[in-house]
């Protein structure tokens, strides 16, 4: 079964440039006094080395071993530091209650069982202060003509949890979240905004109660 260790062993970065919305949310993190910030499940690191350059204090994780020696290769040629660690999400994250001001996490949180997702969720919540900002894209379930193009061979496994059979993503679980799910699993943040945006992904922005 491939995950994506493999797939950035074959295919090295694979993401190169920030989320487009990360350049205003840098303008919401000084607005709202964000310095220390949790990229979870950090991939190959191009938002450590964007929020990095733009002066956060930044913390990565991701299972991936390959993806973390891309992002801490990427990060020594910029002459960029974070702490970068191994772990998965669906386990106690290694850090103190209310650490971060903020969390990204960009095409990541999907990719689990519902179970295994609200303990992510819940340990996203413990680890952040009241007030802090979190930033969350996930995929939307592709309809039609795109479903068919992508022939992905999609096995429903649980409630809107998916396994691909075929193409790059295959064996690894997807869940696709409803809008009103979403913002019902992160009921712990007062939604700023909840919107597609033009990858095709469900964002979430919201600020921690
Ligand atoms: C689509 S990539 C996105 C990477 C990165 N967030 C970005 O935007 O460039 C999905 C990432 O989730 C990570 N991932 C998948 N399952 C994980 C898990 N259980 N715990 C931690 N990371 C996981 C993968 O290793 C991969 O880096």
């Amino acid at each position: 079964m491939p995950d994506w260790n493999d797939i950035f062993t074959e295919q090295g970065r694979v993401f190169e440039e920030p989320h487009r919305d990360m350049t205003r949310l840098v303008e919401l993190f000084r607005n709202r006094n964000v310095t220390r910030i949790l990229d979870l499940g950090c991939g190959t690191g191009r938002h450590l080395v964007f929020l990095s350059r733009m002066g956060f204090e930044m913390y990565g994780f991701d299972a991936s071993p390959r993806a973390l020696s891309l992002a801490r290769q990427w990060m020594d040629e910029e002459g960029l530091t974070a702490d970068i660690r191994m772990h998965r999400m669906e386990e106690q994250f290694p850090y103190k209650d209310g650490f971060f001001d903020a969390v990204i996490s960009i095409q990541v949180i999907h990719h689990n069982f519902m179970a295994d997702i609200l303990t992510t969720v819940s340990e996203v919540e413990r680890i952040m202060r009241p007030g802090g900002i979190l930033f969350i894209s996930v995929p939307v379930m592709h309809t039609g003509p795109v479903e068919k193009e992508h022939d992905w061979d999609l096995q429903e496994v649980e409630h809107d949890t998916y396994i691909p059979h075929r193409g790059p993503e295959s064996g690894i679980p997807h869940h696709y979240f409803t809008p009103t799910e979403l913002t019902s699993v992160f009921r712990a943040f007062d939604l700023l905004e909840l919107y597609i945006d033009e990858t095709r992904h469900r964002c979430f922005l919201g600020l921690k109660k």
